[in-house]
């Protein structure tokens, strides 16, 4: 366990911030680690594979945490990394207390640990515990209705003499919430896949469970926990849900972010978190300010949530609508006026890439630097996803024959059913498809992209990685992955960019202009979130003197009153 005292000098502790003057002012405000630093998400599974298995492992992981420290980033947040029957790749386990053996043994999570805090680099882990896997030990035991697991899970018995689910519930990933077991003569409830069985929280039991494997990750010093769905964990009542558009979400309005859910939230804080020096973040999708802001009132510390990433969607990820940037300013600053401290990103291992998403692909590179301005200058944690550091863009269309993903292959099967013309059934799992972002990290140019020494990978490797990698982008100072490392650079050492307070300025609609301020001192940022030039109705110089940076090389205030395709400017 690392004390609070050790947590500040291990801030300290890097050369920059000791002979740094702001470093005083950072360190006499008593900011979180998590409030100072940038994170980092690794999809194991796709990041580096040591072994030449065509599947990503710890010691890869290992071998990059000298670009990650290069990169500037503090925190690693790890997707799964538990042992797994992989229906989900990780997010159903087995067993909590061990590393899935394809990605290592603990010896090299221990290690991982080490290596990175060398480096200043923190390992956040991925916490599942909505539900566990069907292989894991107590799902197998509860099969027994005797066993005492039997109530660790929502076991229950159908409606109309057992042959239909106990209610209408569907599940996160499509079909019924409720599969029906033969040898226990019972229905369980999985609010994503069959093979991910819903825990009960009503149970006691089950939190003391969760509390014991927070300490066992805690105390091998790991520094904290990306939550997975955890305002779906407390089911209030098991009834019917309403009506819902394509029968999307069926019951939600029993589970999501209900008042049981805060309660266990703030017993795990009071039980366990406040113990530590940690950080926690939890994914919560559907989250309005006001439960954001209980959820991390002595909950969690921040939570990840989801208004900017339904910009483009109608009711569901497969269906798609255009993207309207002035929507995304209104996203944006909504959520840094109510929410004290906000997560910060664009894209995870869930969502397709950002670039094409919410920027043009004729202006890549212009596009790429103006998100991560966004990401590294609004208040709260930025979270990059690995790739999104040098450009890496959506796999041109996998066959149906090439889906690894459980979601894509059921919105396949059912969009084949139901619309029964293969092109609209490809195009519907494309929209969504969530091997896309899993595909391997393109590092070099050699066999693989460098991600195995193997010719044959889980997922294939993206055809451009001649192009687009992070050697060639290493290379070139005017790269993505350079602009990523000035701007860190940059954040890491200004209280007004980590510290300060939000104020929108008034401008057009696709701009996003705010003024960040902090002990007297303040910066301004001006973004263009469009493709189109932009008139602002007044010169920039009259809201500082000096660019810090730019996206453009050649920014100047010299009677500058428009902003150029996703011109991003950020004023002293
Ligand atoms: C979260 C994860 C996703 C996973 C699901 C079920 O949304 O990010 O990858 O499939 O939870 O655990
Ligand atoms: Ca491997």
């Amino acid at each position: 366990m690392m004390g609070d005292y050790e947590s500040r000098g291990a801030f300290r502790s890097s050369s920059f911030y000791l002979r740094s003057k702001r470093a005083k002012i950072l360190f006499d405000m008593e900011l979180k680690y998590f409030q100072s630093r940038v994170v980092y998400q690794i999809y194991p599974r796709s990041f580096c594979d040591s072994n030449g298995d065509g599947i990503g492992d710890i010691p890869g992981i290992i071998s990059k945490l000298d670009y990650l420290h290069q990169l500037g980033v503090g925190i690693i947040w790890l997707s799964p990394v538990y042992a797994t029957e992989n229906h989900d790749f990780g997010y159903d386990v087995t067993d909590y207390k061990a590393i899935n053996p394809e990605y290592g043994t603990m010896e090299d999570m221990d290690n991982l640990i080490a290596e990175a805090m060398k480096r200043g680099i923190r390992i956040v882990m991925d916490l599942v515990v909505n539900h566990t896997s069907d292989k894991h030990q107590w799902f197998l035991e509860s099969k027994k209705p005797e066993s005492k697991y039997h109530n660790y899970y929502y076991w229950r018995k159908g409606r109309k003499n057992n042959t239909r689910p106990p209610n209408n519930w569907t599940s996160n990933f499509g079909g019924p919430a409720w599969k029906f077991d033969k040898d226990v003569g019972e229905w369980y409830l999985h609010l994503f896949a069959e093979g991910q069985p819903d825990l009960d929280w009503h149970n006691p039991e089950v939190m003391e469970e969760v509390e014991d494997i927070l300490r066992f990750w805690l105390n091998r010093g790991v520094y904290g926990f990306r939550c997975d769905v955890i305002n779906e964990i407390w089911k209030e009542t098991l009834d019917d849900g309403k009506h819902q558009p394509f029968g999307f979400l069926v019951g939600k309005e029993h589970y999501l972010s209900k008042n049981g859910n805060h309660e266990i939230l703030r017993r795990l804080y009071d039980d366990v978190f406040s113990k530590y020096d940690c950080m926690t973040v939890g994914e919560c999708g559907y989250v309005n300010y006001e439960s954001a802001n209980r959820f991390t009132d002595h909950e969690l510390d921040m939570v990840f949530s989801f208004d900017h990433m339904y910009l483009d969607r109608r009711f569901a990820p497969v269906f798609k609508k255009k993207y309207d940037p002035a929507k995304m300013k209104q996203v944006l600053v909504g959520w840094q006026k109510n929410l004290d401290w906000n997560t910060l990103f664009f894209e995870n291992h869930d969502q397709i890439r950002s670039l094409g998403r919410y920027t043009s692909l004729k202006y890549k590179d212009l596009g790429a630097k103006m998100l991560a301005t966004v990401l590294m200058t609004l208040r709260g944690t930025p979270f990059i996803y690995q790739g999104e550091e040098f450009g890496m863009v959506d796999y041109p269309m996998f066959t149906p024959d090439q889906y690894v993903d459980i979601v894509d292959k059921y919105v396949y099967k059912t969009a084949k059913k139901l619309i029964r013309i293969e092109k609209v059934a490809r195009r519907l799992v494309h929209n969504m498809n969530r091997d896309n972002a899993r595909i391997p990290v393109q590092w070099n140019s050699s066999v693989s992209a460098g991600f195995s020494s193997s010719k044959s990978t889980w997922l294939p490797v993206h055809p451009n990685y001649k192009e687009c990698n992070a050697a060639k982008a290493d290379a070139d100072p005017k790269s993505i992955l350079n602009y990523y490392r000035a701007i860190i650079k940059m954040r890491n050492a200004d209280p007004i960019l980590i510290a300060g307070s939000f104020k929108e300025i008034a401008a057009p609609k696709q701009i996003l202009a705010f003024e960040r301020a902090f002990n007297g001192e303040s910066e301004k940022v001006f973004i263009n979130l469009s493709e189109k030039e932009v008139e602002l109705g007044f010169n920039l110089a009259s809201y500082g003197q000096k660019i810090l940076l730019s996206n453009y090389e050649d920014a100047s205030l010299t009677e500058k009153a428009t902003l150029r395709p996703y011109e991003a400017i950020i004023l002293k």
